[in-house]
């Protein structure tokens, strides 16, 4: 990969978009370190695709700025695209050719000779494991297998920044989890990586640090670790055993804490945030004394979920796409 001295791949500041009057990218800063993975997660709707659309110059920025690797992006946008592999949430590959005369074309429409462009193609088929089915047409492709190609045809010009919107939105477990391989493979290659997910184990497992956004907004920042222990240092997680008696759990936790519980959309069912594990046996007495029985209790470190929803007040929406294309 291009050699990247240490420092800032991306620096965004007050990014915006307004389509109509939906201001749906919000006033955003954001800062990306080379050779790290980056995570932008949020809900559907929540403005992802839209940074980064911008930040790849494919959607003029309204409001604010942007630069990658010290080039102004919007100034000098054929630079920036030189500079960012983009790989779409919808694969770009063409249907009616295989996987080896797609790579073959995007190499040619890159400006590379066309030897060049079939050996690089080549390379990146054997590396993302699709060499076996390098003369298929894409329409035998499964989900995976097109995510796996479309990130490939993103690398051709070997950019040393990758966008990568929603990577595995769609795709079953194991898929995911090969994909996950192959975007660690990226940045142990030198690549710095920005990428966007609503999931919210996605963004724990992968990324270095994460920036959560609602609504066009920014609402926290920081490396998973950090995000939960805005949570607390650990999470009780009760289950009442009548939904009917949440009102005065929430009346006993408040008493007993000074600090409200996160309610879950499941009935009955409420996390506390503690700043010290032992403090649960309190809770729990206190709800025993105010005769609010519980069907089930643990102590957990917060997950990512439990943060969004500290942060938000609502949970992330993102079980609603789950084709797999
Ligand atoms: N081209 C567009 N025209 C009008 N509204 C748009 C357009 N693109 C996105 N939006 C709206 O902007 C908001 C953010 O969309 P998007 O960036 O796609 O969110 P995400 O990628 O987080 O799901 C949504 O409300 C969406 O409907
Ligand atoms: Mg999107």
């Amino acid at each position: 990969m291009t050699d990247i001295p240490p420092g800032v791949a991306v620096r965004a500041e007050g990014l915006a978009k307004t389509f109509g009057t939906h201001r749906a990218v919000d006033g955003v800063d954001l800062d990306v370190r080379t050779g790290e993975i980056f995570g932008i997660l949020g809900p559907n709707g929540a403005g992802k695709t839209t940074m980064l659309r911008m930040l790849a110059t494919l959607l003029a920025i309204d409001g604010g700025r942007a630069e990658i690797f010290g080039v102004d992006v919007a100034r000098d946008p054929h630079v920036i695209r030189q500079l960012v592999g983009v790989t779409g949430q919808y694969a770009s590959v063409d249907e009616h050719l295989t996987a080896r005369e797609n790579l073959w074309l995007f190499g040619r429409l890159q400006g590379l000779p066309g030897a060049r462009a079939r050996s690089v193609g080549d390379d990146l088929l054997d590396r993302f494991g699709l060499l076996d089915a390098a003369d298929k047409p894409i329409a035998q492709f499964s989900g995976g297998m097109r995510r796996r190609l479309d990130l490939a045809a993103s690398l051709i010009t070997r950019p040393p920044l990758i966008f990568l919107d929603e990577p595995t939105t769609g795709l079953d477990p194991r898929t995911r989890g090969q994909m996950w391989e192959t975007i660690r493979g990226l940045v142990a290659d030198g690549c710095t990586v920005l990428l966007t997910t609503q999931y919210l184990d996605e963004a724990d497992q992968l990324s270095d640090r994460v920036a959560v956004i609602d609504h066009g907004r920014k609402v926290a920042e920081g490396t998973p670790d950090e995000l939960k222990t805005t949570v607390g240092d650990s999470t009780l997680q009760l289950l009442l055993a009548d939904p009917a008696d949440v009102p005065a759990a929430v009346g006993v936790v408040r008493r007993v804490l000074g600090s409200d519980p996160v309610l879950s959309p499941e009935r009955g069912r409420l996390n506390v945030a503690l700043d010290q594990a032992d403090l649960a046996g309190e809770v729990l007495i206190a709800l025993r004394t105010a005769g609010v029985p519980i069907a089930s209790v643990s102590v957990a470190k917060p997950s990512l979920d439990e943060v969004f929803l500290a942060l938000t007040g609502h949970e992330t929406d993102g079980d609603d796409n789950e084709e797999d294309r």
